[in-house]
This record gives structure tokens, sequence and C-alpha cells, in this order.
């Protein structure tokens, strides 16, 4: 999940998506690469508590990741938890050769085991990004369908390029999510058309609308499919998981 914007829905659609997959039957690893720690809180941890977290794997003599995978409320769903301390991880990689792909070395060691690993960006293209970029394989971005959203969408593209030219060959973008979605304003409406027409091909068919359950699920620490499962938010998030089991079941 990736867009540097904050706010757009990065880590709602990464905690959710998770979870739908995960009650379809697929292994699902999420990885939280934000020091905010919101995918860790959005499973109902509390991010300070955390003995180990990705932090512990990703430091210069770090921990094996499998040591750090906790469980969630799904059997099918592990979580890459990350709290305040991956902040420092820049500073302290500096002098480490090789220092934008540990993610991807160390994820390699256990990526087998899922169907989807996700993995959830902070809103910056710093070196935990980088990190993030390189262990892909498809990029999903966000998009607030609001005025000021596709400030910004110009730099993104660029950096995936850099990132496919320099680091990660393979990197795609797999596509464009519309999020935060009110049908009841002209506004919401005439930035959707916009993003269509702009992107074409790479935008979701599935719309994220703006659903109070969604916006609930953090506090809960839980995915809107177990706290909500009948609401709008809820449906949304089942049809992105089927969209995706389209494209890459
Ligand atoms: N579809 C939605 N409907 C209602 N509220 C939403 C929706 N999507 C996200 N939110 C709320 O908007 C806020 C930002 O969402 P989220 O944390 O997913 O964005 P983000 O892109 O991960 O932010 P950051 O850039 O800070 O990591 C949160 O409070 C979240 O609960
Ligand atoms: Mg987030």
């Amino acid at each position: 999940m990736l867009n540097q914007k904050g706010g757009c829905g990065k880590t709602t659609t990464a905690v959710n998506l998770s979870a739908c997959l995960a009650e379809l039957g697929m292994r699902v690893l999420l990885v939280d690469v934000d020091p905010q720690g919101h995918a860790t809180l959005g499973f109902g941890y509390r991010a300070d508590d955390l003995p180990l977290s990705l932090y512990h794997a990703l430091k210069p003599g770090g921990v094996s990741l499998s040591r750090v995978l906790q469980s969630t409320y799904h059997p099918n769903l592990k979580l890459i938890p990350a709290n305040t301390l991956l902040a420092s991880l820049q500073v302290e990689l500096v002098d480490q050769e090789d220092r934008e792909r540990v993610l991807s070395d160390r994820l390699s060691q256990i990526s087998s085991q899922f169907h989807f690993v996700f993995l959830d960006c902070p809103p910056s293209l710093n070196l935990l990004t980088i990190n993030a970029l390189v262990a892909a394989t498809d990029v999903l971005i966000p998009l607030q369908t609001h005025y000021l959203s596709l400030d910004g969408m110009r730099e993104l593209f660029k950096t995936v390029e850099l990132i496919r030219e320099r680091l990660n060959p393979s990197l795609e973008i797999l596509g464009i999510l519309p999020t935060l979605f009110d049908n009841r304003t002209r506004m919401n409406r005439a930035m959707l058309s916009t993003i269509r027409e702009y992107f074409k091909g790479k935008v979701f068919d599935t719309i994220i609308h703006a659903s109070s359950a969604l916006s609930e699920c953090p506090m809960m620490g839980q995915p809107v499919i177990r706290y909500a499962p009948q609401t709008r938010g809820s449906r949304d998030y089942q049809q992105l998981a089927q969209e995706l089991l389209s494209l890459r079941g």
C-alpha cells in the first residue's frame, strides 16, 4: 500500500483486505512498515508494549522475521507489528551496504508460507518505503476521491519508476483504489470520473465508500469484516478481495 499522502486509506486497506482474504481461505501476512504502528493497532495490539517488532528484525544483527510474527483473530492471518522504534532504523542502517534490501532479504525467508504478503507503507518516501518497494511485486495505491488527492501522484509514479530502474525491475503498479468516496457530494463524483478518465485501466472496479464502521475499526482493534460484517465498508473490502483474487488468484 503506497501513497506518500497521509490519511488516504493505506492502513484501512491493508488491514481490511488482509482480513477479507484470510476469511476466503488465503494465508496472509500483513507487515506494518510504518512507525505510527496503525496496522498493528488495527488488530488490537498496543504498539508500544511489543517485546518484538519489525524493528528488531531489520536492525543490524536483528532476529529472524519468523520470531516477530504475531497471530491475529484469524488463524490464516499473521501480523508483523511495528511501533515508533522503527523510526530510528533509518539512522541505524546508514552504514550498512544494501540497506534498501534488508526487508526484502528477511521476507524472502518466510514469504513462501503465504499466498499474499501486504506491506503497509508510511506516508513518506523514505528508506522504509524504499525497502517496501524493493521487497514488493506490486504497488496498490489508495487514492482519496478528493480534490487535492491527484497532487503528488506524478511524484509517486516517478518514485516507482526509479525503484524499477535501479532496485526492483519487476515492480508493477497493481492498481489505484478510490477511497473515502461519498456519493452524495458532486465533488466526489466528479473526482471519481476524473480518476477513471486519467488513469483508465489502472483503476480498480471496486470503490471504497466513506463508512462510519470503517472509521470505528481502529478503535475496536478489529477489521470491519469481524466488527461490522453487514456494513457498506465491509462489503466494499470483500469486493476488493474478490477483485484481487480474480487478478492474482
Ligand atoms: N473508507 C473509509 N471510511 C471512513 N473512514 C475511513 C475510511 N478509510 C479510512 N478512514 C479513516 O481515515 C483515517 C485515515 O485512514 P488510514 O489510517 O487508513 O490512512 P493512511 O493512508 O494509512 O494514513 P497514514 O498516511 O497516516 O498512514 C483513519 O482514521 C481511518 O479510520
Ligand atoms: Mg497508515
